[in-house]
Protein backbone atom coordinates (compact mmCIF):
# COMPACT_ATOMS: atom_id res chain seq x y z
CA UNK A 1 0.00 0.00 0.00
CA UNK A 2 2.74 2.10 0.95
CA UNK A 3 4.58 1.50 -2.23
CA UNK A 4 2.02 2.25 -4.46
CA UNK A 5 0.70 5.40 -2.96
CA UNK A 6 4.86 6.47 -3.34
CA UNK A 7 4.43 5.62 -6.32
CA UNK A 8 0.81 7.33 -7.53
CA UNK A 9 2.97 10.73 -5.83
CA UNK A 10 5.56 10.06 -8.26
CA UNK A 11 3.24 9.73 -10.98
CA UNK A 12 0.99 12.19 -10.16
CA UNK A 13 4.29 14.94 -9.47
CA UNK A 14 6.01 13.93 -13.05
CA UNK A 15 2.14 14.77 -14.32
CA UNK A 16 2.08 18.11 -12.65
CA UNK A 17 5.24 18.92 -13.77
CA UNK A 18 5.04 18.20 -17.39
CA UNK A 19 4.05 21.67 -19.06
CA UNK A 20 3.60 22.21 -22.64
CA UNK A 21 2.41 24.59 -24.44
CA UNK A 22 3.05 26.45 -28.25
CA UNK A 23 2.19 30.24 -29.64
CA UNK A 24 1.41 31.45 -32.57
CA UNK A 25 1.54 35.40 -33.71
CA UNK A 26 0.56 36.96 -37.21
CA UNK A 27 0.48 40.10 -37.90
CA UNK A 28 -2.52 40.84 -35.95
CA UNK A 29 -2.28 38.54 -32.91
CA UNK A 30 -0.27 36.52 -30.66
CA UNK A 31 -1.51 33.69 -28.74
CA UNK A 32 0.05 31.62 -26.22
CA UNK A 33 -1.15 28.46 -24.84
CA UNK A 34 -0.11 26.37 -21.88
CA UNK A 35 -0.93 22.94 -20.88
CA UNK A 36 -0.57 21.89 -17.09
CA UNK A 37 -2.08 19.33 -14.54
CA UNK A 38 -5.64 19.10 -17.06
CA UNK A 39 -5.72 22.44 -17.49
CA UNK A 40 -4.97 24.90 -20.93
CA UNK A 41 -4.63 28.92 -19.91
CA UNK A 42 -4.83 30.65 -22.97
CA UNK A 43 -3.37 34.25 -23.95
CA UNK A 44 -4.85 36.47 -26.87
CA UNK A 45 -3.89 40.27 -27.30
CA UNK A 46 -3.47 42.37 -30.24
CA UNK A 47 0.35 42.59 -31.41
CA UNK A 48 -0.91 46.28 -32.05
CA UNK A 49 -1.57 47.57 -28.83
CA UNK A 50 -5.16 48.37 -28.59
CA UNK A 51 -6.03 51.00 -25.06
CA UNK A 52 -9.10 50.03 -23.06
CA UNK A 53 -11.85 52.98 -24.97
CA UNK A 54 -11.09 51.54 -28.04
CA UNK A 55 -11.17 47.76 -27.42
CA UNK A 56 -14.36 46.28 -28.92
CA UNK A 57 -14.09 42.05 -28.72
CA UNK A 58 -11.52 39.73 -28.77
CA UNK A 59 -12.04 35.91 -29.57
CA UNK A 60 -10.50 32.01 -29.98
CA UNK A 61 -12.47 29.73 -31.09
CA UNK A 62 -11.53 25.73 -31.74
CA UNK A 63 -11.85 23.97 -34.73
CA UNK A 64 -11.09 24.75 -38.43
CA UNK A 65 -13.62 27.36 -39.06
CA UNK A 66 -16.35 29.27 -37.43
CA UNK A 67 -19.42 26.92 -37.96
CA UNK A 68 -19.51 24.68 -35.27
CA UNK A 69 -16.60 25.62 -33.40
CA UNK A 70 -17.03 26.34 -29.92
CA UNK A 71 -15.34 29.76 -29.13
CA UNK A 72 -14.44 31.72 -26.14
CA UNK A 73 -15.33 35.44 -26.39
CA UNK A 74 -13.83 38.50 -24.21
CA UNK A 75 -14.17 42.12 -23.79
CA UNK A 76 -13.41 45.17 -21.25
CA UNK A 77 -16.60 46.87 -20.21
CA UNK A 78 -16.68 50.35 -19.29
CA UNK A 79 -16.79 49.36 -15.08
CA UNK A 80 -13.48 47.94 -15.55
CA UNK A 81 -14.45 44.36 -15.26
CA UNK A 82 -14.23 41.80 -18.24
CA UNK A 83 -17.04 39.82 -19.70
CA UNK A 84 -15.98 36.10 -21.18
CA UNK A 85 -18.79 34.55 -23.23
CA UNK A 86 -18.77 30.92 -25.26
CA UNK A 87 -21.01 31.22 -28.19
CA UNK A 88 -21.08 28.77 -30.82
CA UNK A 89 -22.64 29.37 -34.55
CA UNK A 90 -23.74 26.22 -36.92
CA UNK A 91 -22.95 29.37 -39.95
CA UNK A 92 -20.90 32.36 -40.26
CA UNK A 93 -23.47 33.87 -38.34
CA UNK A 94 -23.82 35.85 -35.27
CA UNK A 95 -23.15 32.85 -32.66
CA UNK A 96 -25.38 31.68 -29.66
CA UNK A 97 -24.74 31.43 -26.51
CA UNK A 98 -23.15 28.27 -25.12
CA UNK A 99 -25.64 27.55 -21.91
CA UNK A 100 -23.96 24.66 -20.78
CA UNK A 101 -20.79 24.27 -22.92
CA UNK A 102 -18.72 20.86 -21.77
CA UNK A 103 -15.90 22.41 -21.42
CA UNK A 104 -16.18 25.42 -19.33
CA UNK A 105 -13.93 28.70 -19.78
CA UNK A 106 -13.19 30.85 -17.24
CA UNK A 107 -11.42 34.35 -16.69
CA UNK A 108 -7.89 34.67 -15.43
CA UNK A 109 -8.27 37.93 -14.50
CA UNK A 110 -4.50 38.24 -12.44
CA UNK A 111 -3.27 37.82 -16.24
CA UNK A 112 -5.59 39.86 -18.32
CA UNK A 113 -5.38 43.78 -18.09
CA UNK A 114 -7.46 46.64 -20.48
CA UNK A 115 -5.63 50.05 -20.24
CA UNK A 116 -5.11 53.74 -22.14
CA UNK A 117 -1.76 51.55 -23.26
CA UNK A 118 -3.01 47.98 -24.06
CA UNK A 119 -5.69 45.25 -23.71
CA UNK A 120 -4.79 41.20 -22.87
CA UNK A 121 -6.44 38.36 -22.25
CA UNK A 122 -6.02 35.48 -20.56
CA UNK A 123 -8.45 32.54 -19.74
CA UNK A 124 -8.05 28.78 -18.65
CA UNK A 125 -10.29 25.57 -20.12
CA UNK A 126 -10.33 21.95 -19.02
CA UNK A 127 -7.23 20.03 -21.34
CA UNK A 128 -9.19 18.01 -24.27
CA UNK A 129 -7.99 15.26 -25.53
CA UNK A 130 -5.66 16.15 -28.15
CA UNK A 131 -2.28 18.02 -28.62
CA UNK A 132 -2.24 19.65 -32.08
CA UNK A 133 -5.52 20.86 -33.25
CA UNK A 134 -6.71 23.95 -34.97
CA UNK A 135 -7.91 27.19 -33.97
CA UNK A 136 -9.85 30.33 -35.23
CA UNK A 137 -9.74 33.66 -33.39
CA UNK A 138 -11.14 37.24 -34.66
CA UNK A 139 -11.32 40.71 -33.00
CA UNK A 140 -13.62 43.13 -33.55
CA UNK A 141 -13.77 46.91 -33.34
CA UNK A 142 -17.26 47.89 -31.34
CA UNK A 143 -17.27 46.82 -27.90
CA UNK A 144 -21.04 44.91 -26.90
CA UNK A 145 -21.06 47.71 -24.43
CA UNK A 146 -22.56 45.59 -22.14
CA UNK A 147 -21.40 43.07 -19.18
CA UNK A 148 -23.64 40.46 -20.13
CA UNK A 149 -22.68 37.17 -21.36
CA UNK A 150 -25.64 37.11 -24.13
CA UNK A 151 -25.02 40.29 -25.17
CA UNK A 152 -25.51 41.26 -29.06
CA UNK A 153 -21.97 41.41 -30.70
CA UNK A 154 -20.59 42.94 -34.03
CA UNK A 155 -19.41 41.38 -36.83
CA UNK A 156 -15.46 41.16 -36.39
CA UNK A 157 -12.42 43.40 -38.38
CA UNK A 158 -9.69 40.63 -38.59
CA UNK A 159 -9.28 36.88 -38.30
CA UNK A 160 -7.05 34.77 -38.48
CA UNK A 161 -6.00 30.75 -38.44
CA UNK A 162 -3.34 28.50 -36.47
CA UNK A 163 -2.45 24.97 -36.13
CA UNK A 164 -1.62 24.71 -32.36
CA UNK A 165 0.91 21.71 -31.39
CA UNK A 166 1.72 21.22 -27.78
CA UNK A 167 5.19 20.21 -27.07
CA UNK A 168 6.89 20.10 -23.98
CA UNK A 169 8.33 23.45 -22.37
CA UNK A 170 11.55 23.37 -20.64
CA UNK A 171 11.60 24.93 -17.20
CA UNK A 172 14.41 27.88 -17.05
CA UNK A 173 14.84 30.55 -14.56
CA UNK A 174 12.25 28.88 -12.63
CA UNK A 175 9.22 29.33 -15.20
CA UNK A 176 8.02 28.08 -18.13
CA UNK A 177 6.98 30.22 -21.01
CA UNK A 178 6.34 29.82 -24.71
CA UNK A 179 7.80 32.38 -26.59
CA UNK A 180 5.67 33.90 -29.45
CA UNK A 181 7.23 37.09 -31.25
CA UNK A 182 4.99 39.33 -33.59
CA UNK A 183 5.09 39.11 -37.36
CA UNK A 184 5.67 35.96 -38.02
CA UNK A 185 3.92 33.20 -39.15
CA UNK A 186 5.31 30.28 -36.52
CA UNK A 187 7.67 32.05 -34.48
CA UNK A 188 6.85 30.36 -30.70
CA UNK A 189 9.99 29.02 -29.05
CA UNK A 190 9.61 26.21 -26.70
CA UNK A 191 12.24 27.05 -23.86
C1 LIG B 1 -28.99 29.73 -32.96
O1 LIG B 1 -29.94 28.85 -32.37
C2 LIG B 1 -31.17 28.80 -33.09
C3 LIG B 1 -32.12 27.95 -32.26
O2 LIG B 1 -31.60 26.69 -32.00
C4 LIG B 1 -30.91 28.20 -34.46
O3 LIG B 1 -32.11 28.18 -35.21
C5 LIG B 1 -29.91 29.08 -35.19
O4 LIG B 1 -29.58 28.51 -36.44
C6 LIG B 1 -28.65 29.23 -34.36
N1 LIG B 1 -27.75 30.18 -35.02
C7 LIG B 1 -26.48 29.92 -35.24
C8 LIG B 1 -25.70 30.96 -35.96
O5 LIG B 1 -25.94 28.90 -34.88
C1 LIG C 1 -1.26 48.47 -18.71
O1 LIG C 1 -1.18 47.18 -18.09
C2 LIG C 1 0.04 46.50 -18.35
C3 LIG C 1 -0.04 45.12 -17.72
O2 LIG C 1 -0.36 45.20 -16.38
C4 LIG C 1 1.20 47.30 -17.79
O3 LIG C 1 2.40 46.65 -18.11
C5 LIG C 1 1.19 48.70 -18.40
O4 LIG C 1 2.19 49.46 -17.79
C6 LIG C 1 -0.15 49.35 -18.16
N1 LIG C 1 -0.17 50.65 -18.83
C7 LIG C 1 -0.69 51.72 -18.24
C8 LIG C 1 -0.63 52.99 -19.03
O5 LIG C 1 -1.18 51.68 -17.12
C1 LIG D 1 -20.53 51.17 -27.84
O1 LIG D 1 -20.19 52.52 -27.57
C2 LIG D 1 -19.26 53.10 -28.51
C3 LIG D 1 -18.89 54.48 -28.01
O2 LIG D 1 -20.05 55.23 -27.79
C4 LIG D 1 -19.86 53.10 -29.89
O3 LIG D 1 -18.93 53.61 -30.82
C5 LIG D 1 -20.24 51.66 -30.28
O4 LIG D 1 -20.88 51.62 -31.53
C6 LIG D 1 -21.16 51.05 -29.22
N1 LIG D 1 -21.38 49.63 -29.49
C7 LIG D 1 -22.56 49.15 -29.88
C8 LIG D 1 -22.64 47.65 -30.05
O5 LIG D 1 -23.53 49.84 -30.07
C1 LIG E 1 -3.05 23.86 -40.61
O1 LIG E 1 -2.83 22.54 -41.08
C2 LIG E 1 -3.64 22.21 -42.21
C3 LIG E 1 -3.45 20.75 -42.50
O2 LIG E 1 -2.11 20.41 -42.51
C4 LIG E 1 -3.25 23.13 -43.36
O3 LIG E 1 -4.04 22.84 -44.51
C5 LIG E 1 -3.48 24.58 -42.96
O4 LIG E 1 -3.03 25.45 -43.97
C6 LIG E 1 -2.74 24.90 -41.66
N1 LIG E 1 -3.15 26.22 -41.21
C7 LIG E 1 -2.31 27.17 -40.83
C8 LIG E 1 -2.92 28.46 -40.40
O5 LIG E 1 -1.10 27.01 -40.80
Amino acid sequence: MLKFLALSTLAATALAATTLGDGYCDDNACITAIRSGGTDTWSIAPVTPIPHDNFGWIAIGFGKNMPNSPMVILWPNADETFTLSQREANARAPPNVTETPPRVATLDAAHTYSNSSATSFTFSIPSSEETAFPIIFAYAAINPNSTSPSAPIRKHAWTGHANITLTELKEEGGGTKPHCKPKKRRSMVAL
